[in-house]
């Protein structure tokens, strides 16, 4: 049995979407087993457990979030070199960009030499002003159906010791 960790931090509900999906997505596969944390509730025992990972979370002022951030912050150094080769994808909902946040994990991914599955997929939500940007969200059932595919296919991918 292969273990996927999807590990996410979400504010108005965008990215938990995205997790949620790419987690339903990759459930679906035999042979693996979905662990669904947020990032405060994930730890270094939990990367360490799981055979590949996606990443997801909000772009804010540019970068990743905080909360995810705190995670790689805690665990960049106990898991330096442990983590060589698994695979990874990242899921970014964002209001106009995104391209902050996918940067900055996958240089962090760079460094404990994981590897990409995929691009990483952003959404974006529009939101422009400070009311839209605060409101819950709804991401479109496409957005959330392109999130569930790649949850397959690194399920799949994981189930077959493709990667
Ligand atoms: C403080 C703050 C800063 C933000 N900065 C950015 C940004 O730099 N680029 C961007 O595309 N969106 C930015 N956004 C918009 C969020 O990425 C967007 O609302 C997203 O849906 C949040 O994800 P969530 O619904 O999972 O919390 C920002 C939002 C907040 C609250």
């Amino acid at each position: 049995m292969k273990t996927l960790l999807v590990v996410y931090v979400s504010f108005t509900g965008g990215a938990r979407q995205m997790a949620e999906a790419a987690a339903e997505g990759a459930g679906g596969e035999e042979g693996v087993q979905v662990r669904l944390l947020q990032a405060p509730q994930a730890g270094p025992d939990d990367l360490l457990g799981a055979d590949g990972y996606v990443f997801a979370g909000p772009e804010m002022l540019g970068a990743m979030a905080g909360l995810l951030k705190d995670l790689f912050d805690r665990c960049y150094y106990p898991l330096l070199e442990r983590l060589q080769g698994r695979p990874y994808a990242t899921l970014v909902c964002a209001g106009s960009d995104g391209q902050g946040a996918a940067r900055q994990i996958e240089r962090i991914a760079t460094g404990w030499r994981l590897k990409a599955v995929a691009p990483p997929l952003v959404v974006c939500t529009h939101a422009q002003t400070p009311q839209a940007i605060q409101a819950p969200k709804q991401l479109m059932p496409a957005e959330l159906e392109a999130c569930r595919e790649l949850g397959a296919a690194m399920g799949a991918g994981l189930a077959l010791g493709v990667f």
